[in-house]
């Protein structure tokens, strides 16, 4: 699969170490920043990163800031976006299976490492279940477009 992963200074670390576990299972990755831990404002990295999924250039975006809150906030802006903020392995696979969420939110402050590493494992193997849950985001994308 095409990760696209992005981070402003407080996910830089994270983002760094979960770009060679993401490639460590043979995925590819879209990195779109940040590259150092100089202070940068959230939204102009998520935003591009969360585009290119909806754009479908990427199959999943992983977005990581302080709390993954900023970057859920944002990501869920772009059109197309399912954006879930999980701070657990429970939270990845009902944000899959009930949500369709195509975008994950990590906070690198709140989430260690290991703990971020198991979350992504649930959330690129858990799919959608559809039916009820179907309707449901059917009727998300539908209030965007009022
Ligand atoms: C940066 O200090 C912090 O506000 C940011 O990483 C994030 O947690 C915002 O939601």
């Amino acid at each position: 699969m095409k990760i696209a992963i992005a981070s402003d200074h407080a996910g830089f670390e994270l983002k760094k170490e979960l770009i060679n576990y993401i490639k460590s299972l043979n995925h590819q990755i879209l990195d779109f920043g940040t590259y150092s831990n100089e202070s940068v404002d959230y939204p102009d990295f998520a935003f591009p990163a969360a585009e290119s999924v909806a754009a479908l250039v990427a199959d999943y975006g992983i977005l990581i800031c302080g709390t993954g809150i900023g970057m859920s906030i944002v990501a869920n802006k772009v059109q197309g976006i399912r954006a879930a903020l999980c701070v657990d392995e429970d939270y990845a696979k009902l944000a899959r299976n009930h949500n369709n969420a195509n975008v994950l939110c990590l906070g690198a402050r709140k989430t260690a490492p290991e703990l971020a590493k198991k979350i992504i494992d649930v959330f690129l193997e858990e799919d959608f279940e559809g039916d009820r849950h179907m309707i449901r985001v059917e009727k998300i994308h539908n209030l965007t477009r009022l």
